[in-house]
């Protein structure tokens, strides 16, 4: 087994960004409701978390809440919105002591205001850390933040402030909830599912794509281990030949 250790050398992936998927499954297998699985994805999180930073990933970007989850039975959602609260209550020593950064992406306005006051004191506490940028996909949608971006920008070209044939890339990336992150680079997916589900259309442009079938609660040091080493292992070419690149 390779560890976070051994992975060091080799090239690292700067921008990391994980769909974790599989907790029901994770609880159903068990006999158990749904919410005890979203209960147990919280050690996952915090290992993973801790051991990305520790392997000096740059920003890592973790699926937590879609604008999709909405529509889950009532209990489900208020587990997770109160998990949030409690997580973001008792990590905060966490990021401290691994000198994160917590960022936040999505309709976060929608959340509700405990944990929407609870993310922004963790966010503002954590402002002056220089380590890894922690984001979490809150309440988000890739469709509706392109959406929101392509409103703000007709605005700005009715407005005279952009002419539409300056619009390219840059504009696009600095109107969009990521703007002060890089592309992704990799992307990984538990629980087996083999999509994308409404993350990071925009910015998964040319991520390299890793599914795993482990359910998110048993996601351990190993997990991650193997999707940063399987990356390792791949040419990334950016439309270019293989004999190009070296
Ligand atoms: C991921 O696990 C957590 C969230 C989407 C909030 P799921 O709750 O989707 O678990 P499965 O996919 O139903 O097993
Ligand atoms: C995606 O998982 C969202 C998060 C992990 C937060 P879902 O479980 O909601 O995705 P679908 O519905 O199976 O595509
Ligand atoms: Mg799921």
């Amino acid at each position: 087994m390779d560890t976070i250790e051994s992975l060091k050398a080799g090239p690292l992936p700067r921008h990391l960004a994980i769909i974790m998927d599989g907790n029901g499954r994770w609880a159903k297998q068990r006999g158990k409701l749904r919410i005890f699985g979203h209960e147990n994805g919280v050690k996952a999180v915090r290992e993973t978390v801790e051991n990305s930073a520790k392997l000096g990933i740059e920003f890592l970007t973790l699926y937590a809440f879609s604008t999709e989850n909405w529509k889950r039975p009532k209990l489900e959602v208020d587990t997770l919105m109160n998990l949030l609260v409690s997580s973001l209550k008792k990590e905060l020593k966490t990021l401290h002591k691994n000198n994160i950064r917590l960022n936040a992406i999505g309709n976060i306005d929608s959340l509700p205001s405990k944990a929407y006051a609870e993310l922004q004191e963790v966010i503002e506490k954590t402002s002056k850390n220089s380590g890894m940028v922690l984001t979490l996909a809150l309440s988000y949608g890739a469709r509706e933040e392109l959406k929101h971006a392509i409103q703000e920008i007709s605005l700005k070209v009715k407005n005279n402030i952009i002419s539409p044939e300056n619009i390219d890339d840059t504009i696009i990336n600095s109107h969009l909830y990521t703007h002060n992150l890089p592309d992704v680079d990799l992307l990984v997916r538990t629980s087996g599912e083999h999509r994308i589900s409404n993350f990071l259309l925009w910015q998964i442009a040319y991520a390299e794509l890793y599914f795993m079938d482990v359910f998110w609660p048993d996601f351990r040091e190993e997990h991650l281990a193997e999707a940063i080493k399987n990356y390792q292992n791949r040419e990334r070419r950016f439309g270019k030949t293989s004999e190009q690149l070296n």
